[in-house]
């Protein structure tokens, strides 16, 4: 268990804290070296992948947490920017301080007590430095004017898993609504403080923060909103900030899993899982995961990539994208889902542009129907997708035919021996009935388990076998075994 170190910074009303630090090196904006830890969360299931990418393009080991969802590495702060260009992260912050074992006290009055006092005893100093210099780094996003209720809500699929268990609650506000308008005026937002950063010091100016606890864990005395109101009022009277839930400058992270505590300040103003849609659909899948389902089939130079059922086409997109010497083909029955598809296509194309970036990506688009696919038997090297769930897109019932007849289809375009099936489906016993169903046309060679929106669901990564399409009986009866097959309660054993 690591403990409150005695390094706290001075406090003070026009400062974010001194600028002290451990290294006499230069970052790229001319400041000195710092090594810090920088924690991410990242899409639950897809821990290892993350790690996998942190030690691919950072070149360091990540610590996967108890906490499910979250990774933690350290970098110098040379290596900022490099953490912003990962893909499977969804948050970041840096660590200020973490406790595997903090001891909470019995009573809530003392825990809330302690709390208190450990706002001012954290090691701030290195975590603020990073802070500033992530601030200079970050593209002019502009601020996030209006607060969460102002972000694009996503669906359900979409939105970020969260514990049964757990609880979120911000700082409530200590000030009055009318305190608090008048103070917005008088306070540059972010955008303001990053073209200024070159000019007059903008430390100079009160920093506005919120405490955000997320809390898991069912032996705790206490609410995450009194431990971020308790732990927040305290923040604010060492470092006299001004505490303000929607219009931040800093937000300070409390997050407790069990016993587990880390204080955190956050580099992220939103989830990088929105990166590349913008018209988004009932079930738009979060890139990151999209990523994380990518990396398991991993595409191969000019491998031929099929999503069947593209929705928003998240998954294409990403892959053209990110790994880009392979081609992919987006499809989908339904029309609007296509015009979003190729909507979203269209406007990263055009973001890029913009940027004077290169705007071609190899994709395409198709209004389709899986059963039935338009395209050469042996002539598709991967299919990835994400099958509707039978909760919010189509229902169980029609699964039941929907399944076995799309997975036959599969295989008849997927190259015997080298072609791979990743696919994502919550409906997990009609999946693993329908694959146990189709004559050894494909095997499940690893489960990932995920949860999209708080749904337990299953990336199956699939090797199409050599067995040749069309000449099993089980190709020929598929559907007929499926439907009689609904009655049967009995569970397929997961292969993993
Ligand atoms: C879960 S959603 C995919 C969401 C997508 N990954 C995204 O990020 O937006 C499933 C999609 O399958 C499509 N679909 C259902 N049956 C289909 C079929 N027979 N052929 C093609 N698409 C189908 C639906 O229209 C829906 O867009």
């Amino acid at each position: 268990m690591s403990s409150p170190r005695d390094e706290a910074v001075e406090p003070g009303s026009d400062t974010v804290g001194p600028s002290t630090s451990s290294s006499s090196q230069s970052d790229a904006t001319g400041g000195s070296i710092i090594s810090v830890t920088i924690g991410a969360t990242v899409p639950t299931g897809f821990e290892h992948t993350a790690a996998e990418e942190v030690k691919e393009k950072i070149g360091v080991d990540a610590r996967i947490s108890k906490d499910r969802g979250r990774i933690y590495f350290p970098i110098t702060t040379d290596k900022l920017y490099q953490v912003h260009l990962l893909r499977s992260v969804d948050n970041l912050f840096v660590v200020v301080e973490e406790y595997d074992h903090y001891q909470f006290k019995e009573s809530k009055e003392e825990t809330l007590t302690e709390l208190q006092q450990l706002a001012s005893k954290l090691p701030w100093t290195d975590t603020l430095e990073v802070w500033k210099l992530n601030r200079t780094l970050k593209k002019k996003k502009g601020h996030r004017k209006g607060g969460n209720a102002a972000k694009v809500k996503p669906n359900s699929d979409a939105s970020d898993a969260v514990a049964a268990d757990a609880e979120q609650h911000e700082l409530p506000q200590v000030s009055s609504t009318a305190e608090d308008q008048t103070t917005v005026e008088s306070v540059p937002d972010l955008e303001t403080c990053e073209q200024d950063s070159q000019e007059a010091a903008p430390e100079a100016k009160v920093i506005k923060f919120r405490v955000t606890c997320n809390r898991a864990g069912d032996k705790h005395s206490f609410s995450s909103n009194e431990a971020a109101r308790d732990f927040g009022g305290a923040v604010q009277e060492f470092f006299q900030w001004k505490a303000d839930m929607t219009k931040f400058d800093i937000e300070v992270l409390l997050n407790i899993h069990n016993e587990e505590v880390v204080i955190g300040i956050a580099l992220t103003e939103e989830s990088l899982h929105r990166r590349n849609i913008s018209h988004f659909g009932p079930t738009t899948l979060r890139s990151t995961l999209c990523y994380g389902m990518l990396r398991l089939c991993k595409p191969q130079e000019s491998d031929i990539i099929l999503d069947p059922m593209c929705g928003t086409g998240a998954i294409p997109l990403e892959g053209a994208i990110e790994f880009n010497s392979s081609f992919y083909i987006a499809g989908d029955n339904n029309d609007m889902a296509v015009n979003r598809t190729v909507n979203n296509i269209c406007h990263f194309q055009k973001r890029r542009a913009d940027k004077g970036s290169p705007s071609g990506l190899p994709i395409d688009t198709v209004r389709w129907d899986l059963c039935s696919l338009p395209i050469r038997t042996s002539s598709v090297d991967i299919i990835i997708t994400d099958m509707p769930f039978g909760k919010r897109m189509g229902s169980k019932k029609k699964n039941w035919d929907l399944y076995p007849s799309c997975l036959r289809e599969m295989a008849r375009v997927c190259r015997p021996s080298s072609g791979k099936a990743v696919l994502l489906t919550q409906d997990k016993k009609c999946f693993s009935k329908a694959i146990s169903r189709m004559g050894g046309l494909w095997r499940k060679l690893h489960t990932v388990w995920v949860n999209v929106g708080g749904l337990h669901a299953g990336v199956y990564l699939l090797k199409r076998t050599a067995a040749v399409f069309g000449q099993t009986p089980e190709d020929v009866h598929e559907s007929r075994g499926m439907v009689e097959m609904q009655g049967d309660k009995k569970d397929d054993q997961e292969v993993s």
